[in-house]
């Protein structure tokens, strides 16, 4: 028997054990996909005996992504280009690390959006969080011409903007509708949307005919900037989807099978968001 899981602080309303769950079903595998509630003070002392605990491996979600990262032995180059971990998994008694939300984001949007990249177009990112540095990440991956970061604490969209060299570049806030009018995509990575969480007053109808606009909150499902990126016509990309493909290599670490996320997985998944 083969145990997972997830471990976070809080963990109560994680969503990847319905997605695991739902896997372990379809394959028939008797494996187990649990939450753990891991307190910060302890999340050294848990990686460490991760294999006393029973586990072949993890997720990680906040706020233990960057420890995660620091504690294990071998961190491989997607967790690298970001400095955090969201999968764990143990190989020859060491512990390896890896951040699977750039696959994951990646993955969704050329599923949603195969046309999104426009040659020479810039992209926009919301944000300069972990989050934000996945997706940077995997855009210079694709060899998008330019990154404009735009973020409400300008010095961490500079930190974001240096990491990643010449081709990021660190805008004000308040320049966001202004310098994301000729970019190919736009996507959200902070909280803003969320339930009770603010607006980010993004002009929809400024934007390029072709933009795709991606948003990674997915509580509620249709975000107000998705909602009106598709009331000016445009080509939107939630971010239930990111949640579930960033799931895929986990799975297959851990329980052996690479799993597929289908559009049942995707509804149950609605459902549940839906529902809270
Ligand atoms: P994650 O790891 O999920 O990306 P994070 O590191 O806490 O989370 O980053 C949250 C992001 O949301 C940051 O870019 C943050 O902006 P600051 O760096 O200025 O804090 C952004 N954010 C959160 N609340 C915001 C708000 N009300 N308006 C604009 N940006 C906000």
């Amino acid at each position: 028997m083969t145990n997972a899981g997830v471990i976070g602080w809080p963990i109560a309303h994680s969503r990847s054990p319905l997605i695991h769950g739902y896997w372990l079903k379809a394959f028939g595998i008797a494996g187990t996909y649990t939450r753990v509630p891991v307190e910060p003070q302890d999340v050294e002392r848990f990686l460490r005996s991760l294999a006393a605990e029973g586990f072949a491996g993890c997720n990680v979600t906040v706020p233990h992504k960057e420890a995660a990262f620091r504690i294990a032995n071998e961190k491989h180059a997607s967790a690298v280009a970001v400095g955090a971990a969201n999968t764990l998994w143990l190989e020859g008694g060491r512990l390896h690390a890896a951040n699977t939300d750039t696959y994951g984001f990646m993955t969704y949007l050329a599923a949603r959006a195969p046309q999104w990249q426009r040659r020479d177009a810039p992209v926009a990112v919301l944000g300069a969080g972990g989050a934000a540095r996945a997706i940077v990440h995997g855009f210079l991956e694709a060899g998008v011409a330019q990154v404009r970061v735009f973020n409400r604490s300008r010095a961490r969209a500079d930190d974001l903007a240096a990491h990643f060299g010449a081709k990021v570049r660190a805008f004000d806030w308040d320049q966001r509708n202004a310098h994301a009018a000729d970019c190919c995509v736009l996507v959200n990575t902070t909280s803003v949307g969320m339930k009770g969480e603010g607006h980010l007053d993004i002009d929809a109808t400024r934007l390029h005919a072709s933009c795709v606009v991606a948003d990674i909150v997915y509580v509620p499902l249709e975000t107000e900037l998705l909602r009106s990126a598709r009331a000016a016509g445009l080509t939107t990309v939630d971010g239930l989807g990111m949640l579930l493909h960033q799931a895929v290599p986990g799975f297959e670490r851990w329980f052996g099978k690479r799993p597929v996320v289908t559009d049942e997985l995707y509804d149950l998944i609605a459902a549940d968001v839906r529902a809270s």
